[in-house]
């Protein structure tokens, strides 16, 4: 195991375990960059709809990467979003996306291209990422990797919450349906399927507050540093 030149922090985990939440809080506090690896999975899913192609077109979308740009820029509540220069931090959230995210970001070739970005965003700065494979892919020598679960039940209805926040009213039902689809394709592609490293830790959020995940995961950053 070679020790990163800048602090590392993985935190993997099923989809609405709370990981970006927790991350935000935790890169704010700690000054770390904060790299949420699913916002570019989506970016990119989006980039396949802007160009009029088929989610299923993985030649096509392959074609799209090297053509591709994603940034970051900081904003609240969430960072913003640019696919090309273009804001897209609204649309990457939407239904359509979500739904074919999963099998967007099962392609290997938007898979290796995703992983270099992300890769190169550590070589400058501490981070924090959050995503499916980061633990076991990406940061494989990160200093503290975690793994967050919560039931479906409570994913659901923090995604319920977060829709209605927005005027979006979709029924807890489909909403557990959905995330268990999702939680199935991840778990289950053929390359870097969602898992929880070895030497990951798993913090259960089911019922907790967002406060005391943060602290349960602050003590654990500050016994590696
Ligand atoms: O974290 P999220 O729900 O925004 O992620 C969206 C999708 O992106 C998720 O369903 C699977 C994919 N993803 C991935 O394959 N690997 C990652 N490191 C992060 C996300």
């Amino acid at each position: 195991m070679t020790k990163p030149a800048f602090f590392q922090v993985a935190i993997d985990g099923p989809a609405s375990a709370g990981k970006s939440t927790i991350a935000k809080i935790l890169a704010s506090n700690l000054h770390y960059v904060y790299v949420d690896t699913g916002a570019m999975y989506r970016a990119i899913t989006v980039a396949a709809k802007k160009a009029g192609l088929s989610y299923e077109d993985e030649a096509g979308i392959k074609a799209l990467l090297p053509k591709t740009s994603i940034e970051f820029k900081p904003g609240t509540p969430v960072q913003r979003v640019f696919l090309n220069g273009e804001e897209v931090t609204e649309e990457i959230r939407s239904t359509e996306i979500t739904n074919n995210v999963s099998l967007v970001s099962s392609y290997a070739a938007v898979r290796s291209d995703m992983v270099d970005k992300q890769r190169k965003m550590t070589e400058e700065n501490p981070v924090i990422m959050d995503g499916r494979d980061i633990g076991t892919t990406v940061l494989p020598d990160a200093q503290v990797k975690i793994f967050l679960v919560a039931s479906v039940s409570e994913r659901a209805e923090r995604r319920y919450k977060e829709n209605k926040e927005k005027g979006m009213t979709v029924d807890l039902e489909t909403l557990k349906k959905e995330i268990e689809a999702r939680d199935y394709k991840d778990s289950h592609r053929e390359i870097s399927p969602l898992t929880k490293a070895s030497d990951a830790i798993e913090v259960d959020t089911t019922g907790v507050s967002i406060e005391e995940v943060v602290n349960t995961i602050q003590d654990l950053i500050s016994k590696q540093q």
